[in-house]
């Protein structure tokens, strides 16, 4: 996996050999969008949400889509099958291509499309069993959250602090209410029942987002999407964050503080075992 085959442009070449220009409006402005799809046993996981995001964050951004949706299906399985582990992930990157540095949008550049497969490490047998703990800080990102966009300065230095003081992840709050993680949407469950904050302008709307409001309807538990004030999520019986490589994980521990009784909880047990069903039955 040194010299991964990777899809750049058109074609398929070693990573060593993909070079772009500086002049890439990804490298200047982070003027780019991009999807991560998890692949279990050479398959794509809910393809046809990832690629209805990919499209969305495109149109967003006014980058004109370069394939259809069927290339796009066709690169996504080309790639995973080019990894060869199991499980991988898949990542797509689209930029507004090469131009002169000039803010607004050249008016004939090329969108850049790159794609890559690498090995996807699912957390660990502890993380699962044990829970991982998070962070706070206040959301100081754009307000355009729900694009998926390359540009993601807010995100990694969110991510850093929850390295720096031994998290997995930060929980965001914005003007007092619960945003999301760096990388991850947030759950709380209080009382048997599960809340997340509004699919908005201000979260990532995850592929699990759907995906686990499926699931605790399977499980037999109430959801609802809702404003969720940060003294609630400090009162949470559970915490949970999910993603496509961290798929779902319990939060124990929340600024050093146990997060309800310290310990992953039953609705936490509950749908880390319907998602693995889910993965089996895809
Ligand atoms: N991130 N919110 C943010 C800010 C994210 O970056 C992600 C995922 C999610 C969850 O989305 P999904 O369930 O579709 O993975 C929510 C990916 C994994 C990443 O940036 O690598």
């Amino acid at each position: 996996m040194d010299n991964p085959i990777v899809w750049l442009n058109g074609e398929l070449v070693p990573l060593a050999d993909a070079k772009i220009s500086v002049l890439d409006r990804g490298f200047l402005f982070g003027d780019g969008i991009y999807e991560v799809v998890p692949v279990y046993a050479g398959k794509p996981f809910r393809l046809a949400p990832h690629l209805d995001r990919l499209e969305r964050s495109l149109a967003e951004v006014r980058i004109a889509n370069p394939y259809s949706r069927d290339e796009w299906a066709a690169l996504v399985q080309r790639l995973a099958d080019a990894c060869g582990s199991d499980p991988c992930s898949v990542y797509l990157q689209v930029t507004r291509g090469v131009a002169p540095r000039q803010h607004a949008f050249p008016r004939d550049a090329k969108p850049t499309v790159y794609g890559i497969a690498t090995p996807l490490t699912l957390p660990n047998a502890e993380k699962v069993e044990q829970g991982v703990a998070a962070v706070t800080h206040e959301d100081r990102r754009w307000q355009n959250c729900h694009i998926k966009s390359t540009s993601l300065l807010g995100n990694v230095l969110m991510a850093q602090h929850a390295a720096e003081n031994d998290a997995m992840e930060t929980l965001q709050f914005r003007g007092g209410f619960l945003t999301e993680g760096s990388s991850s949407n947030v759950w709380v469950v209080k009382n048997g029942q599960m809340f997340a904050p509004p699919r908005d302008n201000l979260i990532l709307e995850g592929i699990r987002y759907t995906l686990l409001e499926q699931l605790c309807a399977a499980c037999g538990v109430p959801f609802s999407a809702r404003a969720i004030g940060e003294a609630e999520v400090r009162a949470a019986d559970e915490l949970l964050i999910t993603s496509a490589t961290k798929e779902v994980l319990a939060v124990v521990q929340l600024d050093g503080k146990p997060v309800g009784a310290g310990v992953p909880g039953p609705v936490f047990r509950a749908l880390y075992a319907a998602y693995q069903r889910a993965k089996g039955a895809a």
